[in-house]
Formats: structure tokens, sequence, C-alpha cells
């Protein structure tokens, strides 16, 4: 049987291109014991894997050159040679960019069984997933809100934002957002129920985004829910009240280009901040609470989200790096059959 996937064809020297990724045919190999065969429904495409593209030090190794591009896949099982496996279960795996992946069973947690009675199967890959359990980590142990706080997050319509948002409303604080536009921000506040949205294409300077945050937050900022990294996160940084926390998330705004540095540090000391950086798969304790919290908000309609789909593991590189520059809307996501 033939398997389509993406390999890295080369590093990127500054911004990724579609010359940096190539589509491999490979015949697929017999199933040793204790393998299964999963064909992958959905691909999920997350602003870390740019990261991984380059060799720098990280977290999590690189992906190296002619090898698939590492990432989160939801499928169906369609052989088995693993006793606990069968085919047509639904299951989650790490299968990176390609149609078909073969899997070691006998490796804890290589596989997870699925539920889609209550929550779909792509919503795995995005709400009840990876990013909704960062969502739920990164605000509930690193920014612990508290009811009447003013919590602030930026990519407020994305995979990880708009997730953060509805439990800043649920823990009963005040939400706002930060995106891209005037349709993202009217679906931050209308559809996800933020406070408010700021349109931060609308503010390319520090005065103007800095007064369009003290009209948004008059209150100043409790909490910040950190994605982007750069001149937003300068910011929200200035807006900090005394004893504010910070759950470093993510850095996208230098992901694909050189990062830039903080502007003003010495505010961490003077207003008395707690920044803390996390990676949501060293916090494994946290999972099941966060999966079951959010897939019964999923299955009741507390929990709305939205998704960008891709067709074909061809057009996987294209949308990844329309994701890295905002032309996602909702979790980005490649559907594979
Ligand atoms: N720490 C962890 O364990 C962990 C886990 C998952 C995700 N993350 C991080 O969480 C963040 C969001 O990830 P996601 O999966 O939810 O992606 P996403 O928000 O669904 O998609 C990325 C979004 O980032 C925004 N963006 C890109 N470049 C930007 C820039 N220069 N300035 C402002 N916004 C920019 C774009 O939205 P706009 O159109 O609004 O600009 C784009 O749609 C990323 O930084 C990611 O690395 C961290």
């Amino acid at each position: 049987m033939i398997n389509r996937r993406i390999v890295l064809a080369a590093r990127p020297q500054g911004h990724a291109g579609l010359e940096h990724f190539r589509l491999e045919r490979t015949e697929l190999p017999p199933l040793a014991p204790g393998q299964v065969l999963v064909r992958h429904h959905y691909l999920s495409l997350d602003p870390y894997m740019r990261t991984r593209m380059d060799a720098a030090k990280s977290y999590a190794p690189a992906v190296e050159v002619g090898e698939p591009m590492v990432g989160r896949t939801v499928g169906e099982i369609v052989e088995s040679r693993h006793d606990r496996y069968s085919a047509g279960e639904l299951v989650a795996d790490m299968g990176g960019w390609q149609e078909y992946a073969v899997v070691d069973a006998t490796v804890k947690g290589a596989l997870n069984r699925l539920d889609t009675a209550r929550v779909p199967l792509s919503a795995w890959l995005g709400p009840a997933g990876m990013p909704g359990i960062t969502a739920w980590i990164g605000l509930h142990k690193f920014i612990e809100p508290k009811a009447g706080e003013t919590i602030v997050v930026d990519a407020a319509s994305g995979a990880v934002g708009s997730i953060v948002g509805q439990l800043v409303k649920a823990a009963g604080c005040r939400a706002v957002g930060l995106a891209g536009g005037a349709a993202k921000c009217a679906h931050v506040r209308e559809e996800l129920g933020f406070d408010a949205c700021i349109d931060y294409k609308a503010h390319r300077d520090f005065a103007s985004l800095a007064a369009a945050l003290d009209a948004a937050a008059p209150i100043g900022v409790d909490g910040c829910f950190e994605n982007v990294g750069g001149l937003i996160f300068d910011v929200v940084l200035s807006r900090m009240n005394a004893f504010g926390r910070i759950a470093l998330c993510g850095m996208i705004s230098g992901y694909d280009q050189p990062a830039a540095p903080i502007a003003n540090p010495k505010l961490l000391l003077t207003q008395r901040l707690r920044l803390q950086g996390f990676i949501v798969s060293e916090h494994p304790e946290l999972w099941g609470r966060a999966r079951d919290e959010l897939a019964d908000g999923i299955a009741s309609g507390r929990i709305r989200y939205r998704e960008s789909i891709a067709q074909g593991i061809e057009n996987a590189p294209a949308a990844f790096l329309g994701m890295l520059a905002g032309a996602n809307f909702g979790k980005q996501l490649v559907k594979l059959i």
C-alpha cells in the first residue's frame, strides 16, 4: 500500500517557504507484532512545527532533513497486530504529516482511543485536544484567575486563544483578546463571548495599541496569556497590575523571523510580576481533568470553536505557511480522506 507524506526538504534560512517541504510516496511495510496501521483522517497544523524546522536549541528535537514533519493526527485503525486494538477503532496518535502511520501500540500513550459520540473527531485535535488543554493549563495552573480580574490573550481567534477567552469568562473574569482584522475580532466578541477584542493590525505603534488596550482593560491587566511576543507583549506588559501573572505560551511573531527583544523587562521587577514559560506536554497530570472539562463544554455547546480545513496532504505545507501568517480562522487542520 502507498503512503503519501511531507518531509522537511531543507532548513529555512529566514522565512519558511514551499521549497522547504517535499511530497514523497513510500510503500508501507508489513506490520510487525504489536504494531497497528492507522489511516489518518485529520492532521493538526501547529505553530511549534516551525521551530522544529530549525536546528536551534529547544525543548524538543528538530525534525531531520529528509524526515517526515511531526504532528498530531486522528484516524482509524485499519489493521492491527496488537490484541488490545482492532480495525475500525478511532484513535489519536503522533502520526506526522502523512496519510498512514505504523504505530508501535506497545508504547504507553502512543495511541489514545477517541469517543466521537459527544465530540467530533476533528475537535480532538483542537478544543478537546492539545490546543484546548494548553489553554486550560496555561490559565488555571499559571495565571490562576480570580473572579473580577482582567485577563488578556493574543492570537485570540486561534486554536488556543479562542479557548482561553471562554475559560476566562467561565472563571468570572473580564476577557480581552487581540486578533488580526475586524472579522476575527467580531467573531471573538460575538461568537466566543469575549468582553473586548482589539484589532492589533489597526494599531501599528506602541502608543496607539496601548490606548486601545487602556480602553479595553480600564483597570489594567491581571493576567496575560501570551501567544505572540513582540510589540503586543510589550504593550500588555506595560499595562500589567502589580503581582500580575503571565503564562508565556508562545511567541509566534518570532518563529519565522528573528524574535524581538522585550522592550522593558524592568517592569517584571517593578510590578512584581510572575512570568512562567510552559510546555503543555510537560504537565501530563492535568491532561485528564482538562480534557474532560473541555469535552463536556464542547458536547454541551458551552465551548464554541471554529476550524480552517485544508484538503489533502499535498496542501499541508501551504496551509501551514498560511497559518503562520494568520490566514487560518480557528484551528488549522488538514483533512486527509
Ligand atoms: N506552550 C505550549 O505548550 C503551546 C501549545 C500550543 C500552542 N502554543 C502556542 O500558542 C500560540 C497559538 O497557537 P495556536 O495553535 O492556537 O495557533 P493559532 O492561534 O490558531 O494560529 C496562529 C495565529 O497566530 C497569529 N499570528 C501569527 N503571527 C502573528 C504576529 N506576528 N503578530 C500577531 N499575531 C500573529 C495569527 O492570528 P491573527 O490573524 O490574529 O494575527 C494566526 O492565526 C502559538 O504561539 C503556539 O506556539 C504553545
